[in-house]
């Protein structure tokens, strides 16, 4: 599998284009978005900085990622040549279908379909395309270069063969992957985002304020950042979706999101994507502006 297109060049796009860039495949990075292609770019170039000012990757190795990746606006011309599509677009179950019916119609019959979806189920994306056997999860986490997980969900129809290719080539870009069955929220975000949630209930219930609920969560379990802060870096609107799934998909009021995770979404702060989202993330400085509101 040497040719890898990503659609969505949004946090996890450009970390996924950039993971497989660096390990010697060829890229295409495909956006509706000019702009986002571009900030994709950016962020990829500087978080290459970051690697060979560590010293774990070389000057020369950073422009052979770069010069793997190549972009682009119009889905079918970056997919024609894949041999592996890996869905990272807004979460979105609509835009997902859609998505891959067009992945469907414009890939080889023998190219493999994966979503990193956090949520939505892969039996269902599987359905709109006329080979499920060959559509699969592959859940990277943020920021990917650097996480080690892949957890790599069969859906109803994925065969054998499909998630055996997948688990190698995961291990091959020096990641651990785990293999589950698609069930709403696979394994990690059904446990992580009643965690989540139930942080924002304490808040919004006034037990305790946003750094006290993280610090707590960080000295007290260990944990490497609070849940309040985690929630801020993937995405407010991100964790919305995915308990709207939860709660449809299990039909248990346990999984209902919190009213002021919904009110904060409505009001456009999506976390640090927007500037905005327990914390304020302007001008690089981190302060918990809702905790002022609940004191
Ligand atoms: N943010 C996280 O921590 C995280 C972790 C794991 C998985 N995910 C999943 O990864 C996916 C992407 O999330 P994200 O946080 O990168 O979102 P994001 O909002 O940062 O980026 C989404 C990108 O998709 C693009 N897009 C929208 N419609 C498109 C289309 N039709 N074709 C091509 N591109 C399109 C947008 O322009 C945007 O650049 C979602 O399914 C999300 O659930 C997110």
């Amino acid at each position: 599998m040497k040719k890898i297109t990503v659609v969505g060049s949004g946090t996890m796009g450009n970390g996924i284009a950039h993971t497989f860039a660096q390990f010697g495949h060829e890229v295409n990075l495909v956006d509706v978005s000019d702009n986002a292609l571009s900030k994709a770019l950016g962020t990829i170039n500087k978080n290459l900085d970051r690697q060979v000012a560590k010293g774990t990757i070389t000057e020369a190795d950073k422009s052979n990622t770069l010069a793997n990746i190549t972009i682009f606006t119009d889905l079918k011309n970056g997919v024609a040549d894949a041999d592996l599509v890996i869905e990272a677009a807004s979460e979105n179950l609509d835009l997902k279908l859609k998505i891959f019916k067009d992945l469907d119609a414009f890939t080889k019959p023998e190219a493999i379909l994966a979503s990193n979806t956090s949520s939505i189920s892969i039996t269902r994306i599987a359905a709109v395309t006329g080979r499920g056997d060959k559509v699969i999860g592959m859940h990277f986490m943020n920021p990917v270069p650097v996480m080690k997980l892949v957890e790599v969900i069969r859906g109803y129809a994925s065969s054998d063969e499909t998630t055996n290719k997948i688990m190698e080539l995961s291990a091959k870009l020096d990641k651990v992957p785990v293999a589950v069955n698609d069930y709403p929220g696979f394994v990690a975000n059904r446990i992580l985002m009643p965690m989540i949630n139930e942080a924002i209930f304490t808040l919004h219930e006034g037990v305790a304020g946003v750094e006290e609920i993280d610090t707590v969560m960080k000295l007290g379990m260990a944990h490497p950042m609070g849940p309040l802060q985690l929630a801020d870096f993937i995405g407010l609107d991100v964790c919305l979706a995915i308990l709207r799934v939860l709660h449809d998909g299990f039909g248990n009021p346990k999984y209902a999101p919190c009213p002021l995770l919904v009110n904060m979404v409505m009001a456009g702060n999506k976390g640090v994507k927007s500037g905005e989202g327990f914390y304020n993330y302007a001008n690089g400085v981190k302060e918990a502006t809702v905790a002022k509101k609940f004191s």
